[in-house]
């Protein structure tokens, strides 16, 4: 009964139904009851208590009518689903966090891990832009709240009906005696087949607009070749005429993730153009990589760069980087040197480093200086202008929130803001919680706030 009263918006309609078909249920079997077991001299009590419990059960009912639509509101709430707009995206996506199980777990290297995720409510899911991410949020024991972290599509379905995930194990870095990464190695030793796991829809500003015919160069190295792989399908499927070139550097065979997913596709897409570096390969590697060392400038200068020009008759290419913040960094100054535009690179970082990527500053009325109250942390502390981003200010006072992109990205830094508001020295990509903000791109733009960190 309650499945069928959530459906009915109006509050009042649905508390009098409740009543009602209550009353009738009662009513029926009191009346069957006493017809059938009780003699004709005691039927005048039995008849008084026919009616108490007719009137319990109005009463009852109307509740139940009550809770349902309590219950329906939750349920909502959950999924969001935004059945007002129109258009298959729009009406497919949902806000905030929705449980999606763990179909398949399947191991692609030495270090990474593919998952695959339906939703557990059996609804569509959102279509995606090749190259974007999904958030995912897990409940990591010992850890003081929700660790929530980022991560890449690495496939492209035909049609979106499911997602897929690969996560590389972080280990500790070898000069530091810290813990290894917290999510991945949850993801990887704790959640199997069967684990749900609540994600926001598939987000991002790093994506391949399919349809373009200019020739892509999608350059990866190590875990960085996720979204390539999502890129590098959905354009050879949806756009085959179009010129990809597939560069990825891994250590060797066993640290290259998805290598035979890729050459299949490449098998069918004559205008993918493949070219794997190994800094360390081995014997059995033999045959199955283009080249020894790292994928680099002279690659590009030499091989891939007159290949373009050949095929395209013009060097007029994109550029899309995706690795360690090291290799990107190559890559960017070695692009630079060769003339390629600037607003022809575009790149994605995982985190790990403190540079940001992005434009400088574009708060406009954050405050001079600020109280910010670290209420956690039991801190009170004066903040000036100079003193960056909430994150950054916070690190300068041995505060340690977490962190990974410091773009705005990931969420990882988000912090409940108990009181006063931030500046955003960028729009955040990914939409923070209701009464939450992210530290690492804001700065205060009231004169006192107090975070929950
Ligand atoms: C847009 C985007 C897309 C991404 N896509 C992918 C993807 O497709 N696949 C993927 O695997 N990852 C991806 N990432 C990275 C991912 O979101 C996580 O950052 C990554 O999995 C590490 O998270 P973790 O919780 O395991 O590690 P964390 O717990 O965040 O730790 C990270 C590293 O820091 C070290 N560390 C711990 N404490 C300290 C300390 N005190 N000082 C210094 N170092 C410390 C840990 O040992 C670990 O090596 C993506 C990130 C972004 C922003
Ligand atoms: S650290 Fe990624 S959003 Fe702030």
């Amino acid at each position: 009964m309650t499945n069928s009263l959530s459906k009915i918006n109006d509050p009042w309609l649905r508390i009098v139904t409740g009543a009602s078909a209550s009353f009738a249920m009662v009513t029926i079997i009191s009346a069957v009851t006493i017809g059938l077991t009780t003699p004709k001299n005691k039927s005048v009590s039995a008849n008084k208590m026919a009616i108490y419990a007719s009137l319990l059960a109005i009463a009852g009912g109307a509740v139940v009518g009550f809770v349902a639509g309590d219950a329906s509101f939750k349920t909502d709430s959950v999924t969001e689903k935004s059945e007002t707009t129109s258009g298959k995206e729009e009406s497919d996506t949902w806000k905030g966090w929705r449980n999606f199980v763990v179909k398949r777990k399947i191991k692609e290297s030495q270090e990474i891990t593919s998952f695959y995720l339906q939703p557990q409510d059996g609804e569509p899911i959102t279509d995606f832009k090749p190259g974007q991410f999904l958030t995912i949020k897990l409940d990591v024991p010992q850890q003081e709240r929700p660790v929530i972290r980022t991560y890449s599509l690495s496939d492209y379905p035909q049609s979106t009906d499911y997602y897929r995930l690969s996560i590389k194990r972080e280990g500790s870095p070898k000069d530091l005696d810290v813990p290894p990464g917290v999510a991945s190695n949850f993801m990887h030793d704790r959640i199997s087949e069967g684990s749900i796991i609540p994600c926001k829809p598939p987000n991002g500003k790093f994506f391949i607009d399919v349809a373009t015919s200019n020739p892509a160069v999608l350059i990866s190295n190590g875990v960085g070749i996720t979204p390539m792989i999502s890129m590098a399908k959905a354009c050879s499927h949806k756009n085959p005429n179009r010129h990809i070139w597939f560069l990825h550097g891994a250590r060797n065979g066993d640290y290259h993730a998805c290598r035979e997913e890729v050459n299949a596709i490449a098998n069918d897409a004559p205008n993918l153009h493949i070219n794997y570096s190994y800094s360390r390969p081995q014997p059995e590697d033999e045959g199955k990589y283009h080249r020894q060392g790292y994928v680099d400038r002279q690659l590009l200068e030499k091989s891939v760069i007159p290949e373009i020009n050949q095929i395209h008759g013009s060097s007029d290419a994109e550029y899309y980087l995706c690795g360690s913040p090291k290799f990107m960094d190559s890559i960017r100054s070695g692009l630079n040197e060769l003339g390629v535009p600037e607003d022809k690179v575009f790149f994605e970082s995982f985190g790990g480093g403190k540079t940001k990527g992005k434009a400088e500053s574009t708060a406009q009325s954050a405050a001079d200086t600020a109280e910010i109250v670290f209420a956690r942390s039991g801190k009170t502390l004066n903040w000036t202008k100079d003193d960056g981003t909430i994150l950054e200010f916070a690190e300068a006072n041995n505060i340690d929130p977490p962190y990974s992109c410091r773009q705005g990205v990931c969420l990882t830094c988000m912090c409940e803001l108990q009181e006063g508001e931030v500046e955003y020295t960028e729009p955040p990509t990914n939409e923070p919680d209701q009464g939450s903000v992210l530290i690492c791109i804001s700065k205060p733009k009231t004169s006192k706030l107090v975070l929950d960190l």
